[in-house]
């Protein structure tokens, strides 16, 4: 079974992934790292984020280390947002993702795009969204938890800036599929958010 998981930043999907990948037993893929690891292999490069052939060159992920906590900076999910935007760039990282997808037994993948264009045969596909303010307030609280004080206003300006250049970028932008379900945690606490995902996978899956 393959199942897709999108949504904007912050939305909770990573961890509704997570735990229906553990559910039923499935790998995962954060496609999202993908973007980041090579906004940090041009970072490290000395490249720069406005010239798309070199971001492109990046997406080879020489010398990244899928582990190193740079890579959940908000300025690393920045330059991979506006990176991102690139074809050549999206182009460079589709086949890791399509070969995720097609292992047997399936996978589940969460990002922006797994539902439309990277798996768009998945069994079942959900788009996680909460409003910007729940949003931005739940990376406020987990980046207070690291240790890292960043202002509320600033932390809503950041998601609301990538929310609007991944929804408006033309290749591949964040929108949800006709046939997925949506599932808005504005509202729902973690457990309830998993348990309300698991039940419309269930329900795709058997339709
Ligand atoms: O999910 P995230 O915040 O880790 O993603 C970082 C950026 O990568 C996001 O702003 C847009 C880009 N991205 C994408 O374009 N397509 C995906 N499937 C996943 C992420």
């Amino acid at each position: 079974m393959i199942v897709a998981v999108d949504g904007p930043a912050a939305s909770g999907k990573g961890t509704i992934a997570r735990a229906i990948a553990r559910h039923y037993g499935l790998p995962h893929l954060d496609t999202g790292l993908l973007y980041r690891a090579a906004a940090l292999a041009l970072l490290r490069a000395g490249g720069d984020p406005a010239d798309a052939a070199q971001a492109a060159k990046a997406c080879a992920l020489s010398g990244i280390d899928f582990d190193d906590p740079e890579l959940k900076s908000e300025a690393t999910g920045g330059i991979a947002s506006r990176i991102s935007a690139y074809p050549g760039v999206r182009a460079a990282l589709i086949a890791r993702q399509r070969d995720f997808a097609a292992q047997p037994g399936g996978a589940v993948l969460d990002g922006r795009d797994i539902g439309t264009v990277i798996a768009p045969q998945a069994d079942a596909k959900l788009f996680v969204t909460a409003s910007a303010e729940v949003r931005a307030r739940r990376r406020f609280d987990e980046l207070a938890r690291l240790g890292i004080p960043i202002p509320f206003p600033d932390v809503l300006a950041d998601i609301e800036t990538r929310d609007a250049r991944d929804r408006n970028r033309a290749a591949a932008p964040l929108v949800m599929a006709e046939d997925a379900h949506r599932l808005d945690t504005s509202m729902l606490g973690i457990e309830e958010a998993i348990a309300q995902a698991i039940a419309a996978v269930e329900r795709r899956a058997r339709a």
